[in-house]
């Protein structure tokens, strides 16, 4: 049974004097056998990074451009992000895809450059809810992942099923659904790539533990509830198999 990994998505969130939740958050969990991810801001990485013990917290990014580098105002490069110190980058978050309009094709490059940087991409994959009204959620949110998986089948890939309507709104998606889309993601997972898959949209300390029990599921994608320690804290505590 893989390793949870717990990933906190500040999204646009956190400015210098976040970085207390560092000291905050280890003074709650001490040594917890799971994995543990923050995705600060772009701005924060590097201070993030060097307030933490990379054996214990991992940092990452939330996206980056498909290049290494170039004419591209405003965009981060993963290797940027390597330098910066993350070792993770989501790619193909909902309001990405969204608000930037990234194309499947495009998360895919992304988690492309996310490996060829040597880093580990989080691809991130959900239905709206007219598509889950509809029925067609398990189709659509399949085909994503297929879409979004980079051409090299690499162990180095995390998956985050993250609902867009359980995004931010309280609602989280009901157990048997998530079993049920965990189930169908990782049967369609191609031979070779062994992606260990998160759930998000409204982790709560409240739900954790009934999520991440789960079969399939082996961890979470944290919006709102990354960004208190003592939240976030009892979500990993939760999340202890
Ligand atoms: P919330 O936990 O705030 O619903 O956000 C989930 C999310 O989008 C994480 O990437």
């Amino acid at each position: 049974m893989a390793r949870q990994l717990i990933a906190g998505n500040w999204k646009m969130n956190g400015q210098g004097a976040q970085l207390d939740f560092f000291d905050d958050l280890v003074s709650e969990i001490a040594a917890v056998d799971v994995d543990i991810l923050i995705c600060p801001p772009a701005t924060l990485i590097e201070r993030c990074a060097r307030a933490v013990d990379s054996a214990m917290i991992a940092i990452g990014g939330q996206d980056c451009h498909v290049n290494e580098k170039g004419a591209h105002t405003g965009d981060v490069s993963a290797g940027m992000l390597k330098d910066a110190g993350a070792s993770f980058v989501i790619v193909g978050h909902s309001e990405r895809r969204a608000d930037h309009g990234e194309t499947s094709a495009i998360v895919k490059a992304k988690a492309e450059a996310v490996l060829a940087s040597g880093l580990t991409p989080v691809i991130c994959v959900g239905e709206t809810l007219a598509e889950r009204e509809s029925g067609e959620a398990e189709r659509v949110v399949v085909e994503q992942m297929l879409a979004s998986l980079p051409d090299e089948a690499s162990d180095r890939c995390e998956i985050a099923y993250e609902p867009v309507w359980a995004i931010g709104t309280g609602k989280v998606a009901s157990t048997d659904d998530i079993l049920q889309m965990h189930s169908a993601l990782n049967n369609a997972l191609p031979s070779g790539v062994s992606a260990r898959l998160l759930y998000g949209g409204s982790v709560k300390p409240d739900n954790a533990a009934a999520i991440l029990s789960l079969d399939h599921v082996d961890g979470a994608l944290v919006g709102g509830a990354s960004l208190k320690a003592s939240d976030f804290a009892s979500i990993i505590k939760n999340s202890i198999r």
